[in-house]
């Protein structure tokens, strides 16, 4: 027994004794940092779970209601492996992405980058990253979207609206994901919608999502281990393109294809492994977020007839006008005509959150409002808790889109279209490169549909975040053709 006792104080006190030093170093390294307050959960794992779980896509879900109402906007955690600082200050969001490449880093989990490939857009920072930018703003420019997308914008619209059936249940969200993916490969890759190619490509994509969005486990059989098989069926399928292209253009005869591939092989230096997953990324960054903004938009209008009564007088009018001035086609003056469209897709962005927050690290150590953020921690900005925080939104819950009238009077103290407090496409040196694009894709698809149909949700179903987000029916509705007398 004392034997037993006295080995068990032994053990104690070489264990102090070893530690001793160990606290010490610890302590010395790190002087008299004052992180923001948290707590660190398991080692590793951290509190990754609970940052993941689902919830709705109109709220913040548990795990930062929480910690925000214990810690405040701004709290320490451990997630996705590493220690992390986690924002829901408008404030600190913006100094981070005005920061990116001097103080914060763009970096996205290791399987993220395995799957989007090493040269994604999302992955690469530095230089690659400020070519690859520049190729991809170039293609979305504002005289591309005036010229030729708005006009393939609207021809992808109504292809897919005129093949609606009055009656039937159908998912709203397939739909809208079929309009954007075949304006992406047209615009990408000079792909029809009814050609095969496009319809195999397709096929392969939504594998390759599946274990985006799925945990990165490779084995046999698992989600990811098959999104890595059609990574390399997209990949080929992209190479047979680029021989094409080349072939093309050695014999001389390449004007025919004004698209991104084109493009990047005439005035880019970029290995094909790198346009690869250029157009990859693009493909990825530019369908799925403007396919659930849409699904968005037709779930929260039916529950607010009024604003879809004011979108039917908007849109009304620009038929007529162009009826009488016997144009077909919508310009770009229509477009900007569209006033209350743009309170629309302004207030379903803020509600609905289609990316709900982004992955830095700190490259340096950082001190912001008395709080210090060490290099190397992650660094996550929630932008959608500033989007549903009602000390910035009056009724952050309720779908309002005159909340952007007059500047967002009723958007709370600072206003609605105060830019510190809705940035739903990020901010600084990786803004958004499709913003543009997808507002277009928005208000372009609103129009014909609010012209040519009445829908209701057929269904009950609701966006919930895991942490993309996802309509887990796939948004059911049926529509009723508009009558013209
Ligand atoms: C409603 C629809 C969309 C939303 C909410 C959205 C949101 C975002 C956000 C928040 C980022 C920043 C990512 C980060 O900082 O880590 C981003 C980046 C990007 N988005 Fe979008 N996006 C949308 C549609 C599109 C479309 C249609 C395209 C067209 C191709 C596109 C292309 C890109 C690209 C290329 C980047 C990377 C920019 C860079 O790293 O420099 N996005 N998007
Ligand atoms: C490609 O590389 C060459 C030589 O390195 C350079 O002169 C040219 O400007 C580069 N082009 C682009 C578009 O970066
Ligand atoms: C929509 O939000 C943007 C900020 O992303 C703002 O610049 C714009 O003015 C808003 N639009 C309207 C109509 O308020
Ligand atoms: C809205 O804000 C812009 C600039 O931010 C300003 O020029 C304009 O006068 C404001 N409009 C109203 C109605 O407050």
């Amino acid at each position: 027994m004392l034997m037993f006792d006295s080995h068990i104080n032994l053990c104690i006190l070489s264990l102090v004794v070893l530690a001793l030093p160990l606290v010490f170093l610890y302590r010395r390294k790190q002087p008299k940092l004052n992180l923001p307050p948290g707590q660190t959960g398991w080692p590793l794992v951290g509190e990754t779970i609970g940052f993941l779980k689902p919830y709705p896509a109109t709220t913040i879900g548990k795990f930062m209601e929480q910690h925000i109402a214990r810690y405040g906007k701004v709290f320490k955690s451990t997630l996705f492996g590493e220690p992390a600082i986690v924002s829901a200050d408008p404030e600190l969001n913006k100094f981070i992405f005005n920061n990116e490449g001097k103080l914060f880093e763009c970096s996205y989990p290791k399987s993220i980058g395995g799957i989007l490939g090493k040269w994604s857009m999302l992955v690469v920072v530095g230089d690659m990253h400020r070519d690859m930018r520049a190729i991809a703003l170039n293609f979305m420019s504002s005289a591309m979207l005036r010229t030729s997308m708005l006009k393939d914008v609207e021809t992808h619209a109504l292809l897919v609206l005129n093949s609606w059936k009055q009656n039937f249940k159908f998912s709203a969200q397939e739909e809208a994901k079929k309009f954007t993916f075949n304006l992406m490969v047209k615009n990408i890759l000079s792909l029809e919608p009814d050609n095969p190619e496009a319809e195999a490509l397709k096929k392969a994509y939504a594998t390759f999502m599946k274990g985006v969005v799925s945990a990165p486990l490779n084995f046999p059989g698992t989600s990811y281990r098959k999104a890595l098989q059609s990574r390399f069926t997209i990949l080929k399928f992209i190479e047979k393109k680029m021989e094409e292209r080349n072939q093309n253009m050695k014999e001389g005869s390449e004007g025919l294809d004004n698209d991104l591939l084109n493009w990047v092989l005439r005035n880019s230096n970029l290995t094909a492994e790198q346009i690869l997953d250029l157009i990859l990324s693009l493909l990825f960054a530019g369908h799925e977020t403007s396919s659930v903004a849409i699904s968005l938009a037709l779930h929260f209008l039916p529950g607010c007839p009024r604003a879809v009564q004011q979108l039917r007088e908007e849109h009304g009018e620009i038929a007529r006008a162009k009826r009488e001035a016997g144009e077909v086609e919508l310009t770009w003056d229509d477009y900007r005509r569209m006033e209350f469209t743009h309170w629309v897709v302004n207030e379903t962005l803020r509600l609905g959150n289609v990316v709900r927050f982004l992955h830095r690290k700190a490259i340096k150590d950082i001190r912001y409002k008395g709080y210090d953020i060490p290099r190397g921690w992650k660094v996550l900005p929630v932008l959608a808790a500033v989007h549903l925080d009602p000390s910035h939104f009056d009724h952050p819950q309720l779908f309002d889109p005159w909340r952007w009238q007059n500047n967002g009077s009723r958007g709370g103290s600072a206003g609605a279209s105060n830019n510190v407090n809705f940035m739903p496409f990020g901010g600084g040196g990786r803004y958004c490169a499709g913003s543009e694009l997808a507002k277009l894709e928005i208000a372009i698809f609103i129009h014909h549909l609010i012209l040519n149909y009445q829908w209701d949700l057929a269904e009950e179903d609701q966006a919930f975040v895991y942490p993309f987000v996802d309509f887990p029916k796939g948004l059911p509705i049926r529509v009723q053709r508009n009558v013209y007398l």
